[in-house]
């Protein structure tokens, strides 16, 4: 597993019908990897399967369902490399300010990003090939905490603690996880397109790359970290410097 190519490779994608995840699967392709994704949307799994093309198969997942991410891997059987980047865009993302938190509500926050990572891993991790990978994704919210979203940043910090643990835990397969800044994925088109350049202007402007990343650019840290053999229990963050201001 320590080649400079993933090809010939298995790469699961789960988040892999859009956004950062479908450029993972899409740079994977391109190597020659044979790449399988992931989602809770049927419809967009079949879409995304057509765009990528042959070496490209898909299925329907979704990781708040634990007997059902358990079924997705048996049927997968054993592969190389899982990225995880399923991610929800509810009212519950970042938590609300902590005096009015209803505590069951918050551990919405969780659900698909955190708890729905630990469920495919403790049910993927017995078809991953010894030196093949897992990597993750949290978010800037775990470095830059701001008002009302304690409990985002808690979620976000609490991937990248699993994925030192894990890291351990789980060796010789590796445990790395990408903490991405902002980039243009699906997520931003909720946006009316009016307001969204001049709302992703302002959160880039004061970057040392003073613009939002795209995804194929997220993607690159992804396929370095399935073909880095000798790196694991790392965040790597992919923020245009957003950490540095
Ligand atoms: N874009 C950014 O600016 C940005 C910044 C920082 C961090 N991130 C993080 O990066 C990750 C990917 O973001 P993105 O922008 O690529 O988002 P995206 O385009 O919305 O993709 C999210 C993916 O997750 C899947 N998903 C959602 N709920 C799911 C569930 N219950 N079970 C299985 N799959 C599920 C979605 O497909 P279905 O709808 O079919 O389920 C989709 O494929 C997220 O964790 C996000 O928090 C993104």
């Amino acid at each position: 597993m320590t080649g400079a190519s993933l090809r010939n490779q298995r790469v699961v994608v789960i988040g892999g019908s859009s956004g950062i995840g479908f450029a993972i699967a899409e740079g994977a392709r391109r190597e020659g990897a044979d790449v399988v994704i992931g989602s809770s949307n049927p419809d967009k799994v079949a879409d995304a399967v057509t765009r990528l093309g042959g070496g490209a198969a898909g299925q329907a997942v979704d990781v708040r369902d634990e007997p059902g991410v358990a079924r997705f891997f048996a049927t997968i059987g054993p592969f190389d490399h899982l990225a995880y980047t399923a991610g929800d865009w509810g009212p519950q993302r970042d938590g609300g300010g902590v005096a009015d938190m209803d505590l069951t509500q918050a551990n919405e926050t969780f659900a698909v990003r955190f708890w729905g990572a630990l469920a495919a891993i403790k049910h993927a991790q017995p078809h991953i090939a010894p030196g093949g990978s897992i990597t993750l994704t949290d978010g800037m919210i775990a470095h830059r905490p701001r008002k009302n979203a304690a409990l985002g940043t808690a979620m976000a910090g609490a991937i990248e603690h699993l994925t030192r643990g894990l890291a351990v835990e789980l060796a010789p397969v590796r445990v790395n996880a990408v903490c991405p800044g902002y980039v243009l994925t699906e997520v931003w088109e909720r946006i009316p397109e009016a307001e969204r350049a001049a709302r992703l202007q302002r959160m880039t402007e004061r970057q040392p790359l003073p613009r939002a990343g795209n995804p194929a650019e997220l993607a690159e840290a992804y396929l370095y970290l399935m073909r880095g053999g000798f790196t694991t229990g790392q965040v790597l963050l992919v923020d245009g410097g957003l950490s540095l201001i």
